[in-house]
């Protein structure tokens, strides 16, 4: 029986944080995980990059035997996704699939709120596409939604700065300008995969920020993988027919286009185990 992978593309580690939750779900699969190391960040890149790099990468998972690939990256989604589904697919690889992570995150977050306002933060390039604002307020259309680009944060991961002092000031500072914008948020989603490394700094602060506001509640955090993943699982039934060309071997292969050693020792912090990672180029 020939391979086939579900490949799992991010501009650096963040992707990590949906590829724990979807193998959490679904460990019985085959996995590969690329992650453009080298040109991340990918927040404050234009359009035409982002898509350029994008289809890169999706291009060398479809040569490795992806028949399915998930954009595990709110950049790229916002940026590239509907491009590649729209312009690229069909006239150049009619049956392979390529799925985002914002519509199955924008899916979900109307139930979860209860004021139905909801915050999102996230790069630059995902707040100012508008695209959790436009999904949510196509499929809830009683959400309210202000977004909130957080500069410093995707810095502070890929640079292992995440649990050090120095990032309380910014996720502070992000926290404040996104909740003055609309006191009433009781839901913020973690709209890019870095985050979820800044969730104890982001609770704790937002629980200090909440000491101001007592009559309010405190806003509950959406991190994507669980989602994202229950997400797949969903479309995987709904289409027996890619279903089946995935093979269940249970193994993941990480490729990333920076050195493999940095790789491996980062991505420990994210999936908390040993990987090993193969160096590859894109163009
Ligand atoms: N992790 C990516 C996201 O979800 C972006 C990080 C970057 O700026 O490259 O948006």
């Amino acid at each position: 029986m020939t391979s086939g992978y579900i490949g799992i593309f991010d501009s650096g580690f963040g992707g990590l944080t949906i590829l724990d939750g979807i193998r959490q779900r679904m460990p019985e699969y085959d996995y590969i995980y690329l992650g453009d190391n080298a040109r991340a960040p990918y927040g404050t890149r234009s359009f035409d990059v982002v898509y350029e790099f994008t289809l890169q990468a999706v291009k060398k998972l479809f040569e490795m035997d992806c028949p399915l690939v998930i954009l595990g990256c709110n950049t790229a989604s916002a940026k590239a996704l509907r491009s590649i589904q729209q312009k690229y697919l069909p006239q150049y690889a009619p049956n392979r699939r390529v799925l985002g992570v914002i519509r199955p995150t924008a899916e979900v977050v109307g139930e979860l709120s209860h004021t139905k306002h909801i915050g999102v933060l996230a790069t630059e390039g995902t707040i100012k596409s508008e695209s959790y604002k436009l999904e949510i307020e196509k499929l809830h259309p009683d959400c309210t939604i202000v977004g909130q680009a957080c500069p410093m944060w995707v810095p502070l991961v890929e640079n292992n700065e995440f649990d050090k002092p120095g990032a309380d000031y910014f996720v502070k500072d992000s926290l404040t300008k996104l909740m003055s914008q609309d006191p009433l948020i009781d839901t913020i989603i973690l709209g890019c995969t870095h985050y979820p490394l800044l969730l104890p700094k982001i609770k704790q602060q937002l629980a200090q920020l909440s000491t101001l506001n007592p009559q309010l509640p405190t806003p509950q955090i959406i991190p994507q993988g669980q989602y994202i993943a229950s997400s797949l699982e969903d479309y995987l039934r709904r289409h027996p027919e890619m279903d089946e060309r995935l093979t269940r071997g249970g193994t993941c292969q990480y490729l990333t286009t920076e050195s493999a050693t940095k790789f491996r020792e980062c991505a420990s912090l994210f999936l908390n185990e040993e990987v090993e990672a193969q160096h590859i180029t894109l163009n």
